[in-house]
């Protein structure tokens, strides 16, 4: 038997990462940058157990379907095979995060399998290949293996294409970016599927490609500055634009809820009411708005008139992935 746990804290792209040019690899078409938040995280447990005649996956105390557990296999299949194992595993995730509801369980679901793997084989991997391995399961993982600021940088190969942290000075420690639930259900179109059929069949993701490495080059820059307002308007615009993608996808889709719309609108009245903020939203229609720590409590006071506040979620900068040899699993 070999056991291993990790946790890993969900990131949300400031610059979006939409589009693959190799599915099998995961290997972007373009470049992203996200902050890992503290608020959402998940945790992983697996045992290469010999007793074991399948691969078995519990999410949240439920076993999944055979369609969710061949995509964990598929997963355990990489680390099996560098370590020449033949065992099946059990892998039990629990997700402080709502799943599939376009609030990042990916990107801590697949960071923490592949901890959780690396744990139990010992693989030893640097930051950078724990990185390239979370890659493997979903793209935006690999930006979870590290705290605050990452980019993930496209590359071209499995080599080449991994997250680092971006050098920030801790500016991120003067960040929130709190969420406004619009709705925390299961979405109806996958961040992968959404992504691909963007990719297939947008007239308009050409245009999405064209400005995307002007936008991180900018975005690295304002960190870069500390300028708040000018990585808060890139962030928002560039989220925009791939939103836009999916209205030209055939069949177009969006995201985005009447209440999303509503939630937009209102983060542009505080703006044009002096209040510095601004928003992004990911494969479902939750909005996340960037804001100063300095300024999180009078944003939410103005949201008050109009939101519940228990819609309401704030999070500050999170750390990076923990790996957790088994023993010390009750600890935590
Ligand atoms: P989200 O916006 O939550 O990231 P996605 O559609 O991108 O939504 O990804 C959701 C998928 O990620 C789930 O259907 C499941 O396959 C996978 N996932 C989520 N949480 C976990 C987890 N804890 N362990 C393994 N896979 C997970
Ligand atoms: C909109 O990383 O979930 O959140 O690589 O297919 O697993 P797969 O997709 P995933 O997509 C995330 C898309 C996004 C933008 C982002 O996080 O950069």
């Amino acid at each position: 038997m070999y056991a291993g746990k990790a946790r890993a804290y969900t990131n949300i792209a400031l610059i979006k990462y939409w589009g693959k040019k190799n599915e099998q690899l995961i290997l972007p078409m373009n470049s992203s940058l996200s902050l890992t938040l503290d608020a959402f995280y998940t945790e992983t447990s697996v045992h290469f157990d010999e007793t074991l005649t399948e691969d078995i996956f519990f999410l949240d105390g439920k076993k999944q379907n055979t369609k969710q557990t061949e995509k964990i296999s598929n997963f355990l299949d990489l680390v099996r095979k560098r370590k020449n194992l033949s065992l099946f595993a059990k892998v039990d995730s629990q997700n402080f995060v709502p799943t599939a509801a376009g609030l990042a369980s990916s990107a801590s679901g697949l960071a923490a399998l592949a901890g959780a793997c690396s744990e139990a084989l010992d693989l030893d991997l640097t930051e950078t290949e724990l990185s390239r391995l979370a890659r493997r399961g979903s793209g935006s993982a690999c930006r979870s293996i590290f705290g605050g600021f990452a980019e993930w940088q496209k590359g071209d190969s499995d080599q080449t294409s991994f997250a680092q942290m971006i050098p920030s000075d801790n500016w991120e420690d003067e960040l929130a970016m709190l969420f406004v639930l619009v709705d925390d259900g299961v979405k109806d179109i996958s961040s992968r599927d959404g992504m691909k059929r963007t990719v297939d069949t947008s007239c308009f993701y050409s245009g999405w490609l064209e400005n995307v490495e002007p936008d991180l080059a900018a975005a690295k820059q304002a960190i870069k500055e500390k300028d708040f307002n000018k990585l808060g308007a890139i962030t928002e615009a560039n989220g925009l634009r791939m939103h836009g993608t999916t209205l030209a996808a055939v069949p177009p889709f969006t995201y985005w809820s009447p209440e999303s719309l509503q939630v937009m609108q209102l983060v542009r009245s505080a703006r044009q009411a002096g209040l510095p903020c601004y928003f992004t939203m990911d494969a479902g229609p939750n909005v996340k708005i960037l804001v100063e720590k300095k300024n999180l409590t009078a944003l939410k006071h103005f949201l008050a008139d109009h939101l519940s506040e228990q819609k309401l979620i704030t999070a500050y900068a999170g750390p990076g992935i923990t790996l957790m040899p088994i023993e010390r699993l009750e600890e935590l």
